[in-house]
Order: C-alpha cells, then sequence, then structure tokens
C-alpha cells in the first residue's frame, strides 16, 4: 500500500527523534512493501522564525492531506517571552483543534525491565498497564474569554473552563470502546465537588456509563487520582478526563514508565482514511517535550517518537504486523539492556546508547526479529 505521512519535527529534540523515527518507518516500509511519502513541514518554534506563524498555512495543508501524522515537539527559550505575539504551543494547539482531534490516547506502561528506572516503588508498578484519554480540543485550552489586560488596580487575567455535553459524551465513548477490548474498566477524572464544568462532565458520565454496563465505571476527583496513581497504579484500565487534567496527570503517569522518553500518544477525531484496512486519521507524537537541554546532541530516547510511529501504523493505517514488529523490537531492545541517558543505570550494567545508536538496535530486530528472543510482556 502506498500511504502518505506528514511530518513535522518542531522544534528542540523533535527534529532528532523524528528523524529515528522516520529510519523505521523506512525499515518497515521495505520490510513489508509499503510506500510511505514523506512531506515535511514547519511547525512552532522554527516555523515562527521562518514565516511568522507557528502554523503556516501550507502546514496545515500538508497535515489535511496526509494519513496521517508524525509530530515531533514545540517549544524552547528562544521563544518565552511571556509579551511575545505567538508562540510555538500555538501551533500544536490550532493543528489539534484545526484537524478535531478531540481525543488524545497517552498508554502508560511499565516494561518490566526499566521498572528499576522508576523512583517509585517496584512492587506498586510491575504490570502497570493504563491507557489515559485526554479531551484535547476542549477546556480551559480554548474557551473564551481567554485575555489579560490592566485595570487600575492592576493586571488581570482570565482563561475559560468551558465544556458542551457533545464534547463529554464524545471523549468517554472513546474511553469506553477502548476499555471494551481491554480490562473493561474506565475511571472518570473531574473536580465535581467545586467546578460547575466538572458537574457537567460528571452527569454526562453516568448517563454514558448507563449505556456501557458491560464496563465497570468508577468516578473520581483530579486531585485524589493523582495521589492514587502512584499508591495503586495498577488498579486503572482506562482514565478519562478533560484537557487540563489530562495534561497533569499524564506527565505524572510517565513517572510509571521509568521515563518521559518512553511514552508515546495518539490524537484522533472521527474522520476516517479512504484506504483499504485503514482506520481514523491521526496525530501522533511523543508525550515529551522539547528538552532544549539536550538538544542536538544525540542524547535524547527515541523510542517514544518510534513507538508513537508504531501506534500509527495500528490506529490509523490499520497495519497490525507492522506495529507489532516495532513493539517486539522495543521491548527486545529494552531486555538486551540498551539504554538512552535518561534510563540508564549503571547498577544494572546498561549498555548506554545514543539517540542514533539506539535506533540501530531498533532496526536490527525489526530485519532480524529472530534476536527478538524474549517474549513481548503481557
Ligand atoms: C502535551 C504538551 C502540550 C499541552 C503543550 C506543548 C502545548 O504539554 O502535549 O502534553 O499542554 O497539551
Ligand atoms: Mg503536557
Amino acid at each position: 500500500m502506498n500511504y502518505k505521512i506528514a511530518v513535522l519535527p518542531g522544534d528542540g529534540i523533535g527534529p532528532e527523534v523524528t528523524d529515528q523515527a522516520v529510519r523505521v518507518l523506512k525499515t518497515i516500509g521495505e520490510k513489508f512493501g509499503h510506500t510511505f511519502e514523506l512531506e515535511t513541514a514547519l511547525v512552532g518554534g522554527i516555523a515562527i522564525d521562518e514565516t511568522g506563524s507557528a502554523l503556516p498555512e501550507i502546514t496545515l495543508q500538508v497535515a489535511r492531506e496526509a494519513d496521517s501524522i508524525l509530530f515531533g515537539a514545540v517549544g524552547g527559550p528562544k521563544w518565552d517571552d511571556p509579551a511575545a505575539k505567538t508562540r510555538p504551543e500555538a501551533g500544536l494547539l490550532a493543528l489539534r483543534k484545526s484537524l478535531k482531534l478531540f481525543a488524545n490516547l497517552r498508554p502508560v506502561t511499565a516494561h518490566k525491565d526499566l521498572i528499576g528506572a522508576s523512583p517509585i516503588r517496584q512492587n506498586l508498578i510491575s504490570g502497570v498497564d493504563l491507557m489515559v484519554v485526554r479531551e484535547l480540543t476542549g477546556g480551559l485550552y480554548f474557551a473564551n474569554p481567554k485575555k489579560r489586560w490592566t485595570t487600575k488596580r492592576g493586571r488581570r487575567a482570565v482563561d475559560s473552563l468551558k465544556y458542551t455535553e457533545q464534547e463529554i459524551r464524545r471523549v468517554l465513548e472513546v474511553g469506553y470502546n477502548l476499555a471494551r477490548s481491554r480490562r473493561k474498566k474506565l475511571t472518570s477524572v473531574d473536580k465535581a465537588n467545586v467546578l460547575e464544568s466538572s458537574r457537567l462532565w460528571r452527569e454526562v458520565a453516568e448517563e454514558v456509563a448507563l449505556e456501557n454496563p458491560d464496563i465497570q465505571t468508577e468516578h473520581i476527583l483530579v486531585d485524589a487520582c493523582a495521589m492514587h496513581l502512584i499508591q495503586r497504579p495498577k488498579d486503572f484500565d482506562v482514565i478519562v478526563t478533560e484537557n487540563m487534567f489530562g495534561d497533569i496527570l499524564t506527565d505524572e503517569a510517565s513517572v510509571l514508565a521509568g521515563s518521559m522518553g518512553m511514552l508515546p500518544s495518539a490524537s484522533l477525531g472521527t474522520r476516517k482514511i479512504a484506504k483499504e484496512g485503514a482506520n481514523l486519521f491521526g496525530l501522533y507524537e511523543p508525550i515529551h517535550g522539547s528538552a532544549p537541554d539536550i538538544a542536538g546532541k544525540n542524547l535524547a530516547n527515541p523510542l517514544a517518537a518510534i513507538s508513537s510511529l508504531g501506534m500509527m501504523f495500528k490506529m490509523s493505517l490499520g497495519l497490525e504486523q507492522e506495529s507489532e514488529a516495532i513493539e517486539n523490537a522495543v521491548d527486545s531492545t529494552i531486555s538486551a539492556g540498551y539504554r538512552t541517558m535518561d534510563i540508564y543505570s549503571k547498577e544494572n550494567r546498561n549498555k548506554k546508547v545514543d539517540t542514533v545508536g539506539m535506533t540501530d538496535q531498533i532496526i536490527d530486530r525489526i530485519e532480524n526479529p529472530h534476536k527478538n528472543k524474549v517474549p513481548k510482556p503481557l
């Protein structure tokens, strides 16, 4: 098959890790006989520098015309001036909003050989396998009024937390469908003891729960959820929550996986890809940011970007085998002890590799699957 992929590397370590994901994509293409037509475009800080806009019109067009998007990261100290007209992050937010990618799926698993890389006690995290579904196009990130102004008594600012019942329902439905193919448990997270928008969230969540009686539903408050994620992470299967809560909880949850450098994500809407066997159009990105402190040094962990590509194969392109080839290669590379600096441990006699070196291991294992001796963890 022939697929069109938009490649948006962005800023910081974005280009480095995206380059590695593209190497893996080419390996898969050769091995499984697919052609990938890649179209690279500017987004974020680099786009501001070159065009004045964090999401130039041409980038949006490239993204719209693709079957899926491979995204790196945006942002950096160079564009951090609070008085600046626009910010790199605005490019990513506009992309999510314009493409109506309202459901952000962030799977968190603790690889058995990375358990030591997390500061959390091993018995708590071994076997963690959860999926956060974060609402991505509503809430505090987008609603108006959203502004800053000055009064006689000083500076003021406002952001608005608005949700419609349709926005709440559709993201919960994504969660229920995922839970059905997993452990059949869904946790809806809100702050219904304080926020009006959360009381609507809970009301709608209770209605959608009644329509999904085969799934066990629990409702918890976001502050308690932050605590339970550390105290009893294994109890969670699918967590569904609004935009801002999801942003915060997924950075926290990444600690369970040993490093932010491990976590992929998929952002989906409702647009179907018009190709046989394919599913929904989506944007795939590592959840780590642009990590400007290590950018350009070949030190970043490329596994989140590579796993994001694996998610794209499975969730958007319907290429299950290709996705599994990536997952198996990632698992066995970790089991063989290869580590970038974010997950490296001297005591465990790990083999330290750089960004490119880690990807060499992955590619070698995709090309020679007999090297994946280690069975895939359940
Ligand atoms: C994320 C990031 C983004 C967000 C930033 C870069 C705008 O933190 O994807 O989690 O807040 O959504
Ligand atoms: Mg975030």
